[in-house]
């Protein structure tokens, strides 16, 4: 697999829209350009910085996150670019910010989206020079920083908002990263759930669990507003309650069970129309979702006729010679 070849083992994820991902932190990883990841909440944007700075000339230099959206306000100047000693009530003493605590290596701005208006016009000076002064000081400092900034915020509204600038948008996104979502990418969950089995079961020193086939049908009809994070949530949690050695439907929590229940019950109804399958913003990849989208409703008409193919074949208005060839297809 790329991610293996390439030595960032640590991403899991096998589908086309990752192996986009590992292409992209691959091509980035030995320039200083600037990289601006985007993705829902727990798609895994952190992990992407972390192995671009690992996998790049910066790598035995400091890596140096920033979480703009959980520093107060009037803390944020000091954080990022420090202070000099008597620059407001409370600086005792003169403090480096991250900026130059990352000298050499890689800054993180995490959650840029929340970055107040008034330090954007600061921040956007050093994406361009490099350089900045400490608050309350008057010395320039420069330094050899790479910068990458994530958010799982739409930025372009927040320009029509008037929230957040253009001019320090185009700056951050020279290349731009898209981490799709887990519900569109259906076919990374097994894998994902493996990796975790193997990492929370080692950890409590508990035999592997293994995972009943109608829970991973269930899993696949969830909508996992939570990403890797929520999956990684439920097998830790799993790791601890199962009894047996077999992850059963019984064993999962009822909001994940109604939700893909939901979505099997909702399917035969004229609600689904093309209409209700929205583009995200990042885009997709048309034909593994469409790919996708088809294996999940042979899914599910396997599951609603008791895996009685012909039934199942009717269910999708095809014959069941279609259908077999179908079901060939995805069992490659
Ligand atoms: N592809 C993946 N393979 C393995 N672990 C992953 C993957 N994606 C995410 N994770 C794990 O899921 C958790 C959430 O990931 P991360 O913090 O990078 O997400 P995020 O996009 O930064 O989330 P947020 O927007 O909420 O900050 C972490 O524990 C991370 O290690
Ligand atoms: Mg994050």
């Amino acid at each position: 697999m790329l991610n293996e070849l390439k030595g960032f083992k640590q991403i899991i994820g096998e589908s086309p829209q990752m192996l986009k991902v590992y292409n992209l932190i691959d091509r980035v990883a030995d320039s200083d350009s600037t990289v601006l990841i985007r993705g829902d909440s727990g798609t895994g944007k952190e992990l992407v910085a972390r192995t671009i700075h690992n996998s790049s000339p910066r790598a035995s230099k400091p890596f140096v996150p920033v979480n703009c959206g959980a520093i107060p306000k009037d803390l944020i100047e000091s954080e990022l670019f420090g202070h000099e000693k008597g620059a407001f009530t409370g600086a005792i003493s003169t403090r480096a910010g991250r900026f130059e605590l990352a000298n050499g290596g890689t800054i993180f701005l995490d959650e840029i989206g929340e970055l107040h208006p008034s330090l954007q016009v600061k921040l956007l000076r050093v994406v361009q020079e490099r350089e900045f002064e400490r608050v309350g000081g008057c010395k320039t400092i420069s330094v050899d920083v790479r910068i990458l900034a994530a958010t799982n915020r739409n930025l372009e509204t927040s320009i029509a908002e008037g929230t957040f600038r253009e001019d320090l948008f185009y700056r951050l996104s020279v290349i731009p990263i898209y981490v799709p979502s887990l519900k569109n990418r259906l076919n990374d969950i097994e894998v994902l759930m493996n990796y975790f089995i193997e990492k929370y079961c080692k950890k409590k020193g508990r035999p592997m669990m293994e995972i009943a086939s109608d829970v991973k049908e269930c899993l696949c009809c969830y909508s996992w507003p939570g990403n890797v994070r929520e999956l990684e949530n439920l097998v830790e949690r799993l790791s601890i309650l199962v009894e047996g050695d077999t992850i059963t439907i019984d064993d999962l929590p009822d909001h994940l069970k109604s939700d893909s229940l939901k979505s099997v019950t909702t399917l035969p109804s004229t609600k689904l129309t093309p209409e209700s399958v929205t583009l995200p913003i990042e885009g997709i990849d048309l034909h593994s979702f469409i790919n996708e989208i088809e294996l999940s409703l042979i899914n599910q008409a396997l599951k609603t006729s008791a895996g009685v193919k012909s039934k199942a074949a009717s269910l999708l208005g095809l014959n069941r010679t279609t259908f077999i060839e179908k079901l060939k297809k995805f069992s490659h």
